[in-house]
């Protein structure tokens, strides 16, 4: 496993890291997720993402019992607020009041002293960025959270967030967690130069694009059995992806994997990694082979012409367009 420096800060993560939305305390069961975990840690990841929201809470209790026993100066958790965790108005967003309460639940959750890496999870329109940042602040002056980042955060938001942190002395934002895949690459235009600029870094979420780059879902097929597809909440969020044209071009990028010895899944984790602002790629899995066959992506080196025939294959079916990064207007 190789490491990376996350954005301008000390932080060293491993370039691949363990996500556990959808999956733990929800879609997999505990024997499973633990063995996820144990197959992450064996295969030299140190980094593990998870959030408050994830199976209504209970992601987090799922991670903090699989990581117990683990020597805590050898992993770096990062956790997420914004996404309601209960049913009033102040369990949700980024007021002092969530973000205090929120931090608090996951580190009892995780069973940790502090979380390496706090992020906000969406923008809050409805809270003073001051607010926010003042909050994050204090929690890295109090030792439970070491540094702050955001998640799908627009290159102004971040701009923003930025131009505060440094007229009023607090802490800087050190990296955002966006979606980035083959198939989606909306942060490329603008978030990615301002953060190259800034010092942050991305940690991308979803580099398979929630299986669908691994080749499994075959265009014109019902998904197979099991998939994230077949889930009831998983395949929700899937499903904007299964069309039959994005299908059959994912298709034709099996000989450029085969060529270069690669899984489809190898491909597509080595293919986030080849862009430098990336410090590393969130994989999620529902078993452990998956994370075994996916951590094979840290350290590959993708040629120029392998990218261009990548992108030849893809053609219109890669999203681009920045204005696709959006938080909701008002919180959910
Ligand atoms: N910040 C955000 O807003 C946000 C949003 C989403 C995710 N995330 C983070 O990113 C993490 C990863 O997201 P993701 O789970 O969508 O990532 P992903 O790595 O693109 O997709 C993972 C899923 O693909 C399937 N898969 C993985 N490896 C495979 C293989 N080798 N062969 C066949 N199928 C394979 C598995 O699903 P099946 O076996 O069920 O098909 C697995 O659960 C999350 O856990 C979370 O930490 C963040």
């Amino acid at each position: 496993m190789e490491f990376r420096h996350l954005g301008r800060s000390g932080l060293m993560v491993s370039e691949i890291s363990y996500g556990n939305w959808i999956t733990h305390g929800s879609q997999v069961e505990e024997d499973a997720a633990r063995e996820c975990v144990r197959a992450a840690l064996d295969e030299g990841i140190t980094t593990f993402d998870t959030a408050d929201v994830y199976a209504g809470t209970k992601a987090e209790e799922v991670l903090g019992r699989a990581l117990k026993g683990v020597r805590r100066e050898s992993l770096e958790i990062f956790t997420k607020v914004y996404w309601p965790t209960g049913a009033g108005p102040n369990d949700r967003g980024l007021s002092r009041k969530h973000i205090t309460e929120s931090v608090h639940g996951s580190l009892r959750r995780l069973q940790t002293d502090y979380v390496d890496l706090y992020q906000a999870h969406r923008f809050d329109n409805e809270t003073p960025l001051e607010e926010t940042l003042k909050t994050f602040d204090d929690l890295v002056r109090q030792g439970k959270v070491l540094y702050v980042g955001v998640s799908e955060w627009t290159a102004d938001q971040i701009a923003q967030a930025l131009k505060i942190a440094d007229e009023m002395g607090f802490d800087r934002l050190v990296s955002n967690q966006p979606q980035y895949s083959m198939l989606w690459r909306v942060i490329e235009a603008e978030v990615v130069p301002l953060s190259e600029k800034e010092g942050l870094s991305q940690i991308v979420w979803s580099p398979i694009a929630q299986g669908v780059l691994t080749g499994k879902y075959l265009p014109g097929q019902p998904p197979p059995a099991g998939s994230r597809a077949t889930d009831p909440s998983g395949g929700n969020f899937i499903s904007r992806m299964l069309n039959d044209d994005v299908l059959t071009r994912v298709q034709d990028l099996k000989p450029i994997a085969g060529d270069l010895g690669l899984s489809m899944a190898q491909l597509a984790v080595a293919w986030v990694l080849q862009n430098p602002n990336v410090a590393s790629a969130i994989i999620g899995a529902t078993k452990p082979e998956q994370v075994r066959d996916n951590v094979k992506a840290s350290g590959v080196k993708l040629d120029a012409e392998v990218l261009k025939k990548i992108d030849d294959v893809l053609g219109p079916v890669v999203e681009r367009d920045p204005a696709k990064t959006v938080s909701p207007e008002k919180r959910p």
